[in-house]
């Protein structure tokens, strides 16, 4: 069969060009327009890049329309059904599903890099005891490639394989010290015995003074959430972390760039900003105010936790998380969080307005995953940190797949400049 190609006409010269457009497996094909500039003298223009593939990936496949996401092929569904954290990690870096011998060798692997350099600890106590987690997570970190010079070439595919499992491993002891931190209590080391969720449960909530066992259901609930924070293809913190991965950062830095890039309310901070919008309308009563200041072009305001640039149509996550909130709430004995009924009415009545309808505006993600959060007793202000965690899978996976590249280059987009054309400097006494 001929090549599939697009040809553009320039209207105003009759230049044409033939663009090849590359087959997906599952999806939307993408037209190649890498010798487009060189041959036509034109940009293109994509703002957001609500039109444009960055990159070729093997990882996750999301279809916004049917609201389906899928880990190297799983529909993530089963995974959250069948599997747990550690074996969908595996899952992601090495593209299949563990056998029991290889499930165990990783998840050994991993315990044995959740101990954190020593010297590390001095780190938290130079922050505030009220500084955001998350900038505790960026800054330590970012810090990491001062302790592993042994994992830094990235040249190296075991130098590459070492520094992916000292992320996925060291995450949680950096995420539990920065909570430790935040409320005076000292910092807990990993238990070796313990799963890597019920390791972070202990790091978070042990203390010196007595033992601590986790919940099994708030083990079993974190765990799930998870697996489904891990990936989400070319996410704005993912595309940072290959972005900084591209010019040849080491691993720790393009990861410290993820945690920075997923802090921003309209990404990952949704989840933190979701619990204190349902705090701000309190009461059912509140609701049709605070829809209209969201449909108010005038008014910043937006309905946090609802909409996505992919789904126009519910998020498959939060579909899952939404079911379990009522299964968690009940077992951990706080079966009417009001928070919980307040947001059940806000979806019901978003999703039957005009506004969100035409839109296709639906509950992603962060809508609901906070309210499990604060089941679990985890303080609103590790919402983003936890799903900093999950995702550092997914942006590990993402870095190792787009070095290992072999035409591998620099991301460096253009721009369409509308600043004042050529003019020449004006001594300060005659302007
Ligand atoms: C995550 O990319 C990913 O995959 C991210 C993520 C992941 O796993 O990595 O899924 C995680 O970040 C989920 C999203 C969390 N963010 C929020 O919940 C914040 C609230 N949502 C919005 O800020 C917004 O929906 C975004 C940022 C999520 C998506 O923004 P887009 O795709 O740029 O959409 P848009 O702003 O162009 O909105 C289109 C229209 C606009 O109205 P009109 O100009 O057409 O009149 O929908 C409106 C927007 O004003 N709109 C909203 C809205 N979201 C979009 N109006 C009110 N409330 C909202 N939440």
């Amino acid at each position: 069969m001929d090549e599939h190609t697009l040809t553009i006409t320039d209207n105003k010269t009759g230049q044409q060009i033939e663009l090849p457009v590359r087959k997906a497996t599952q999806g939307p094909d993408a037209v190649d327009i890498g010798h487009f500039f060189r041959e036509m003298g034109y940009l293109t223009y994509d703002p957001g890049f609500l039109s444009t593939a960055s990159c070729h990936s093997k990882l996750t496949y999301l279809d916004g329309k049917q609201g389906m996401l899928m880990y190297r092929g799983y529909p993530i569904e089963q995974l959250a059904e069948h599997s747990n954290f550690i074996e969908v990690a595996h899952l992601m870096m090495y593209g299949e599903l563990p056998q029991q011998q290889q499930l165990d060798n990783f998840s050994d692997i991993i315990v044995h890099h959740s101990m954190l350099n020593e010297a590390l600890k001095s780190f938290f106590r130079g922050f505030y005891h009220d500084a955001h987690p998350m900038a505790i997570m960026v800054g330590v970190v970012g810090s990491l490639s001062a302790f592993y010079h042994d994992s830094t070439d990235i040249s190296n595919p075991r130098h590459r394989e070492i520094a992916a499992h000292r992320l996925i491993a060291k995450m949680p002891s950096i995420a539990a010290a920065s909570y430790k931190h935040s409320i005076g209590e000292p910092q807990v080391y990993p238990d070796n015995s313990l799963s890597y969720v019920g390791n972070l449960l202990h790091m978070m909530f042990s203390v010196p003074c007595e033992q601590f066992q986790a919940d099994p259901v708030a083990e079993k609930a974190l765990d799930l959430i998870f697996i489904l924070h891990i990936d989400h293809e070319q996410n704005a913190s993912t595309s940072t972390v290959r972005l900084a991965g591209s010019s040849g950062a080491n691993p720790f830095a393009c990861i410290a760039s993820g945690i920075a890039a997923l802090w921003g309310p309209a990404h990952g901070g949704a989840n933190e900003a979701v619990l204190s919008m349902l705090e701000k309308i309190g009461d059912v009563k509140n609701i049709p105010g605070y829809l209209a200041r969201a449909k108010d072009r005038d008014d910043p305001f937006r309905l946090m936790g609802f909409g996505h640039r992919v789904y126009k149509n519910y998020d498959p996550r939060a579909r899952i998380i939404r079911k379990m909130c009522h299964e968690v709430l009940s077992k951990l004995g706080n079966d009417s969080d009001p928070l919980f009924e307040l947001a059940l009415r806000l979806e019901e009545i978003a999703l039957n307005d005009e506004y969100f309808i035409e839109r296709k505006l639906y509950p992603n993600v962060d809508f609901y995953s906070g309210l499990i959060y604060k089941a679990l007793g985890i303080p609103t202000n590790m919402f983003t940190v936890m799903f900093s965690i999950a995702r550092t899978v997914g942006w590990v996976a993402q870095w190792m797949e787009m070095i290992s590249e072999k035409n591998q280059r620099i991301g460096r987009p253009r721009q369409l400049y509308i600043g004042p054309t050529k003019r020449d400097y004006v001594p300060i006494g005659n302007r």
